[in-house]
């Protein structure tokens, strides 16, 4: 069969078994709610936990760095696309850390595929949670490193494997905050384990950065950790600070070798400076408001105890990603139109994307949500189960 045939089929048995996906476009955002098609509805599946995205300050910066860059970097950061805003936002973001250093590269899973490959060859074995953001998964297995992966969040299985492992190179690889459902890695077991065994670990951080630990300062901080523990951490900026891109931070040995080698930074244009200018800004209101953070913890509980409440059944978490098991895709697909039809947006999470059979709703909370639309929301889940 010619490789159009093949794709066509695959498509074809995609659709049949209700997977296939659709994408909506959205007209208009204002804080927690989108207009879709002349509708409005509260958006429950938006990942600007900190409503960042349209922030005065935000917005007003990255305004301003398009008078003085234009829209575009125009250049890869070697050749003429790093400007001084990207080393402003490095330099800030590496002391906001505690970190030696910082890199900015244009996306998370830019920065995951293509560090990864920097950190290991043929000759180390990356351990990975099983339940692992796709880029660490893909960056795993472009870096042609021997890949195993470890039961999710079970430190026995990782144990076992680390001990059973002869080869010297080791990388754990882990998401802080699992994308899927909320829960998080424990970070102060995993550098335990990475110490005894000579092994790096490496956190994707995409979820925690700017909601949790001291200041926003994210998972490592939340945990008592610092560079020692976790010596590097990759933190995507297209979450809590509302804005694009990837700060990857680490020892200064590290990061300069990411800057010379890393070939999806070497190789793609740079982030566009009104992007780097909105983060900057971010990060100013995301150390100054406090309030996001302590609203958005607010509504995490009451959003947990009203769905017990309810009777509801959630995945363990305690951050801003709430999910919800649902018993077939064809249930799940029905309470996503009926919740549509009643003004609330929410993810359908299905396979590839997580296991067989855990087919999900996936809400996640901002700090712009009302508890009367969590009411609303899970009044309405709760009738439809
Ligand atoms: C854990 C994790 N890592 C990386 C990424 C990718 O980041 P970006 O959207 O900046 O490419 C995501 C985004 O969904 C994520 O959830």
């Amino acid at each position: 069969m010619s490789s159009v045939a093949n794709l066509a089929l695959r498509y074809q048995l995609h659709q049949i078994r209700g997977l296939e996906r659709q994408r909506h476009a959205v007209q208009q955002r204002f804080a927690s709610k989108i207009k879709l098609a002349d509708a409005e509805y509260v958006n429950f599946a938006s990942n600007d936990y900190l409503c960042l995205a349209q922030h005065p300050q935000v917005t007003a910066a990255a305004h301003d760095a398009i008078e003085r860059y234009g829209v575009g970097a125009t250049a890869s950061a070697m050749v003429s696309g790093y400007s001084e805003l990207h080393q402003a936002f490095e330099q800030r973001f590496a002391e906001f850390m505690q970190y030696d250093q910082a890199l900015l590269f244009n996306s998370g899973f830019n920065a995951n595929i293509s560090m990864i490959s920097v950190l290991a060859d043929r000759n180390t074995i990356i351990f990975a949670d099983k339940y692992n953001h796709a880029s660490l998964i893909d960056g795993a297995i472009l870096s042609r490193a021997q890949h195993q992966r470890y039961r999710h969040n079970d430190i026995a299985h990782l144990r076992d494997l680390l001990t059973r492992s002869g080869v010297k190179n080791k990388i754990i690889l882990t998401d802080s905050v699992f994308s899927m459902q909320g829960d998080k890695a424990a970070l102060p077991e995993l550098s335990q384990l990475a110490e005894q065994h000579q092994a790096l670990l490496v956190v994707d951080d995409a979820h925690g950065i700017g909601m949790l630990g001291e200041d926003g300062r994210g998972s490592v901080s939340e945990q008592g950790l610092n560079q020692q523990q976790v010596p590097i951490v990759i933190c995507p900026l297209g979450k809590a600070f509302g804005s694009m891109g990837c700060v990857v931070v680490g020892p200064k040995a590290m990061i300069n070798a990411l800057t010379q080698f890393a070939r999806g930074y070497l190789y793609s244009t740079a982030l566009p400076p009104m992007l780097v200018a909105a983060s900057l800004a971010g990060l100013s209101v995301l150390q100054q408001e406090t309030w996001r953070r302590e609203k958005l913890q607010h509504l995490i509980c009451y959003f947990r105890q009203q769905a017990l409440q309810s009777g509801l059944t959630l995945l363990p978490s305690d951050t801003a990603i709430q999910s919800l098991l649902v018993p077939s895709i064809e249930k799940l697909l029905l309470i996503q139109q009926c919740l549509q039809t009643n003004g609330l947006f929410v993810a359908a999470i299905r396979p590839p994307t997580i296991p067989q059979g855990t087919q999900r709703l996936r809400i996640s909370l901002t700090c712009e949500h009302t508890e009367q639309q969590i009411d609303k929301l899970l009044a309405l889940i709760s009738k439809l189960l």
